[in-house]
């Protein structure tokens, strides 16, 4: 009679002991849900500290091999790698990422030379090679322009294919990218290299940290506001799933993170494809200064937050905190 009513039903008599917890879970965290970025430098033997990025640096290509033995050794499965260029190589049409020898390109080399059993994602925007910072080809009125960057964008993506990319991540935001890349990866051969797509990324503050990283903060000219998505719309970000889809993503992501899990679980929930969410520099900033100013205990914060994207219906998270996560994982 009273079934479904105190006291027959106390929600607490599930929580009561870890082994009742542990059976009852509706997700769990593992290290194969975890993608690893890494920032790449020129030279030999270095490791580069990132002053926004407390704990992450930017390596010397010698020094991949290892960090993928390292990602293998964890159980983390994938490992996505952005090029720090060096100022003199930036140019407005952001030659340098179609060169065969691109830091990227000799990075993608020299893991796979390693034998490391690891997946190797790539960025496709042009970004780390502008002398304007903007993901795109910038017209002399400012505009950024869609389809001759396409077009751009696809050589890059043949370039990163070439040289041993298994997913190339358009972040760019362009319209159509998707096709065109998929395109031109069936033209060449190239009929498992997957793509992720960035499918709902926002002008966010949040990447702040991470341009940076690259080098491209002080370059950057004006806002993303005219490619990347407005923040105050959901919506929108279900067409741009759905597109990009159409167009041949094998997965799509969300980014940010965190402050926008929801349209995570609005895209999880609403579309048959794998959901990625890119848990961001600055989201990763923001918990490592509160961490090391004693108001908040790291390794708690971080397995928590990564368990919400599970949560909220995402299939893996890029974060900057996956070795760390897949220890206390491990240690569990
Ligand atoms: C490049 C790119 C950005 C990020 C990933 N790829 C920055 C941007 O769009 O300005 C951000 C990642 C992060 O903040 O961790 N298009």
């Amino acid at each position: 009679m009273n079934q479904g009513r105190f006291p027959a039903t106390r929600m607490r008599r599930l929580r009561a002991a870890p082994w009742s917890r542990e059976m009852v879970a509706e997700t769990r965290l593992s290290p194969a849900d975890l993608i690893w970025p890494l920032f790449i430098r020129e030279g030999e033997g270095v490791e580069e500290p990132i002053a926004t990025m407390p704990g992450v640096f930017r390596h010397s290509i010698d020094r991949l091999p290892g960090l993928a033995k390292e990602a293998e050794a964890l159980g983390i499965p994938c490992l996505a790698l952005f090029p720090f260029t060096p100022a003199h190589l930036r140019t407005p049409g952001g030659e340098e990422a179609l060169n065969p020898d691109n830091l990227v390109c000799r990075a993608l080399r020299a893991i796979k030379a390693s034998g490391a059993n690891v997946g190797l994602l790539t960025d496709i925007a042009l970004d780390p090679y502008t002398s304007h910072g903007h993901d795109g080809l910038l017209h002399d009125d400012g505009r950024i322009l869609n389809d001759e960057t396409n077009a751009v964008l696809v050589q890059q993506a043949l370039n990163q294919a070439r040289a041993g990319a298994d997913i190339v991540a358009p972040s760019d935001m362009m319209d159509g990218r998707v096709a065109a890349i998929r395109a031109g990866l069936e033209g060449e051969g190239f009929t498992n290299v997957q793509i992720m797509a960035y499918a709902a990324k926002y002008a966010s503050g949040f990447y702040g940290p991470f341009r940076d990283a690259v080098g491209a903060g002080g370059y950057l000219k004006g806002d993303k506001k005219t490619y990347q998505m407005d923040p105050r719309n959901s919506r929108e970000a279900c067409r741009e799933v759905a597109l990009d889809i159409a167009e041949g993503a094998d997965s799509v992501m969300v980014k940010p993170g965190l402050p926008y899990l929801d349209i995570v679980a609005a895209v999880a929930q609403r579309f048959d494809v794998p959901v990625f969410a890119y848990c961001v520099s600055g989201e990763y900033a923001m918990l490592e200064a509160a961490a090391a100013a004693g108001m908040l205990d790291r390794e708690r914060v971080v397995l928590e937050t990564l368990a919400a994207f599970k949560r909220a219906g995402a299939s893996g998270i890029l974060t900057y905190h996956a070795p760390l996560a897949a220890q206390l994982l491990a240690a569990r």
